[in-house]
């Protein structure tokens, strides 16, 4: 007996339709601030690159000509269609390929790069998402991140921060949370941490809970599984 459900599509992993649109729009708008900080996170990177919730593929614009490929993993459907589009525009060859951080659909230690960027503030569970990306990465391979995170400052806004991550923030933008900790957390999954910078987005005027951005590289070690 075929269950009800059988021939309805499948509810995606990740499912946020109006968050979604949402970004879609004010990402763009903001590339003015971030595109910068996407060259950083991508300037010298070469060979086979994985990018983990590619959201609308706006760092694809920014991969440097050396990388031979991109394996662009994102689960949300509407923002995995404008990736598509991005793909198509840009320089280097990119495929969209449906998937969640928790469980990526590639081979072993197939990849020379992995990049992070503003999306272990939304993966459900942070450790494993680490674990599938030192999974995939070659020993020595390469971790960019460019995420938000919790206030380096502690005080009032990381009560804020706390505050928000239990009630309505997860809930507005996507199951964004403003307090974790990339990088305690990419420490956690056993990479090795090479170079990082903190920095404040937009790096003047207000304070938003998601200002305190940390970008850099870390490395999965060699001669480890
Ligand atoms: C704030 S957007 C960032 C998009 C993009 N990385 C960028 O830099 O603009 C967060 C992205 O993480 C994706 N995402 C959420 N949960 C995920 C998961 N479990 N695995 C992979 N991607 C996920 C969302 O669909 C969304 O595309």
């Amino acid at each position: 007996m075929p269950k009800p459900s059988a021939g309805r599509p499948r509810r995606d992993a990740v499912h946020h339709p109006l968050f979604a649109r949402f970004y879609a729009r004010i990402s763009v708008a903001g590339e003015g601030t971030i595109g910068p900080h996407r060259d950083e996170l991508l300037s010298g990177l070469s060979g086979r690159v994985i990018e983990i919730g590619a959201g609308n593929g706006l760092n694809f614009a920014h991969y440097p000509r050396t990388v031979s490929e991109v394996v662009a993993i994102e689960p949300e459907r509407t923002l995995r269609q404008l990736a598509v589009s991005a793909a198509m525009r840009s320089e280097v060859p990119v495929d969209v390929v449906p998937g969640v951080a928790e469980a990526l659909p590639v081979k072993s230690e197939a990849f020379d790069a992995a990049v992070v960027s503003l999306v272990l503030c939304s993966v459900r569970e942070v450790p494993r998402a680490l674990a599938e990306v030192r999974r995939v990465l070659r020993p020595g391979g390469e971790l960019r991140f460019f995420e938000h995170g919790r206030t380096w400052h502690g005080g009032r806004m990381a009560a804020v921060q706390r505050g928000l991550d239990r009630t309505v923030w997860p809930r507005l933008f996507g199951g964004c949370h403003v307090s974790r900790d990339p990088m305690a957390a990419i420490s956690e999954a056993g990479f090795e941490l090479a170079s990082y910078q903190r920095l404040l987005v937009p790096e003047h005027g207000p304070r938003w809970p998601d200002s305190f951005c940390v970008l850099g590289t870390a490395h999965r070690p060699t001669g480890t599984d």
